[in-house]
């Protein structure tokens, strides 16, 4: 009968140990009883960048890298990027069901009636230069807010936290419109409750001097289609770092403004900015040859391209291509999509992008559509933290209620100096330190 275990034998000892194997994984912790004596502390795994370590067992988003699936809670984001508001999809995420009618109308409301942030906050929001990057206004804003709302450090209470993750959900798109109009000198437009959710965002984006702002309806559902396309993407850097924060009962506030932090690089969400910049840079359809070339060549990434899980099309880059038909024919098509398509179809038939697996990630169309939403490209970021921030309460939800967390301290394998013992200043001479691994 197979047994589900592995059978190890450590030939320095020529000991045997039988590992058991669960759910394609074995614990790290059986390893430690491999020693070569009483005074070794015991077998680790090394494993830089968590290539194939799994830090969590998690029922919220599952992905097939090879195959190129992404489902939330068990349905395929096709499905709920074509029937479903965001919204619906958050609740979907953070509750693990879809919401009945009135559970939905429930959800809605509650959300509505936290979309407003403290005049204080406001204020905080004014102390930053006219030229500050979105993000970092936007990472600073929500860390402040738990200044405003201490009550959130109450972590292990299930009320408190729906609290905190009703008013994070609410917030992050004022907080993002605010920095928006911020960064252009125009005064705040309050949240209105008769809006959905993206046509409020769309509303205190855009409203100027008109008594009530009209969303383009096409545009709005674009923008909750990418909101769901956004919402999670399981164990990515981010969410990683939500978990991490989280798991020293750090309030959900700045644990969210961490996770933001993460995702601000450009191998990260900074992607799509990041990719509008190459597009910028290449200029025309006919120079794209030769910038692939130079990316061959080792000079800099195809940013947009490649993924750490999918060694396929990304699913959701697929649907954002959709959507994006949609906002031109609003708004009349950004001019950078053809380079964009050019990109696409000569890297896809490029023996070095097809041998690294390399294909579009969600980030590489999704610039082109913002732009053409008349976002700028140090707004990319901050659209992708809108919807990432239910994935990240998700992710921190699960966390805290796993019996099996605890606070995240990784290991270390210690490559520096052995014991040696102090030199007195007169004594030393300039040396630099060398990484030695
Ligand atoms: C997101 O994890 C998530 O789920 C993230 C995300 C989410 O929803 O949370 O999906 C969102 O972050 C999407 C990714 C956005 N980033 C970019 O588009 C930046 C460009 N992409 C790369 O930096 C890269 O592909 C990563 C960071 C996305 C993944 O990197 P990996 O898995 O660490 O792979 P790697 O860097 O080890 O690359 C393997 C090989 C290398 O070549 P060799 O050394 O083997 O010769 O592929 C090459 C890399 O040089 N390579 C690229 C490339 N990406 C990888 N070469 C050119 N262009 C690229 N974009």
């Amino acid at each position: 009968m197979v047994k589900d275990s592995l059978k190890i034998v450590d030939q320095r000892t020529n000991a045997e140990f039988e590992v058991p194997i669960s759910k394609g994984t074995i614990r790290a912790m059986d390893l430690r009883q491999i020693k070569t004596g009483p005074d070794d502390f015991g077998m680790m795994t090394y494993d830089p960048a968590f290539m194939n370590t799994a830090s969590c067992q998690s029922a919220i988003t599952f992905i097939d890298g090879d195959k190129g699936i992404l489902r939330y809670r068990g349905y395929p984001i096709e499905q709920l990027a074509e029937k479903c508001t965001f919204l619906e999809v958050a609740y979907l995420i953070l509750h693990g069901e879809l919401p009945t009618e009135t559970q939905l109308q429930n959800w809605v409301k509650e959300i509505t009636y936290h979309t407003m942030l403290h005049e204080t906050t406001k204020r905080f929001l004014e102390g930053f230069r006219y030229d500050a990057h979105p993000m970092g206004m936007f990472i600073s804003t929500v860390a402040a807010l738990s200044t405003v709302y201490p009550d959130a450090r109450n972590i292990h209470d299930p009320e408190k936290r729906r609290l905190q993750i009703a008013r994070l959900i609410g917030k992050v798109p004022t907080i993002a419109a605010y920095t928006y109009r911020h960064s252009l000198g125009y005064p705040y437009v309050y949240p209105e409750n008769d809006f959905t959710y993206s046509e409020n965002f769309m509303n205190m984006l855009w409203r100027m001097t008109e008594p009530k702002y009209k969303p383009n309806p096409a545009l709005s559902r674009a923008l909750d289609i990418l909101f769901i396309l956004h919402a999670d993407h399981e164990q990515n850097c981010s969410a990683n770092v939500m978990r991490a924060v989280g798991s020293s009962q750090a309030d959900p506030f700045v644990s969210v403004a961490a996770a933001a932090a993460a995702l601000s690089g450009p191998l990260h969400g900074g992607a799509n900015e990041e990719v509008l910049k190459m597009l910028d840079e290449i200029g025309s359809k006919d120079r794209v040859p030769a910038y692939i070339e130079t990316v061959k060549a080792g000079h800099g990434k195809l940013m947009g391209f490649g993924h750490r899980i999918y060694k396929n099309y990304d699913p959701r880059a697929r649907i954002i291509k959709w959507a994006a038909d949609q906002v031109f024919a609003a708004t009349g098509k950004n001019p950078k999509l053809e380079i964009a398509l050019e990109l696409e179809r000569i890297a896809l038939e490029d023996e070095y992008f097809i041998k690294r697996k390399l294909y579009p990630n969600v980030d590489f169309y999704s610039g082109i559509i913002y732009q053409a939403l008349g976002f700028k490209p140090d707004m990319f970021t901050v659209l992708f933290a809108i919807p990432r921030t239910v994935g990240w309460l998700a992710q921190w939800q699960e966390m805290l209620e796993d019996p099996e967390q605890k606070i995240a301290r990784p290991r270390q394998i210690y490559t520096g100096y052995a014991q040696r013992d102090f030199v007195p200043i007169e004594k030393r001479t300039e040396k630099t330190l060398t990484a030695k691994h």
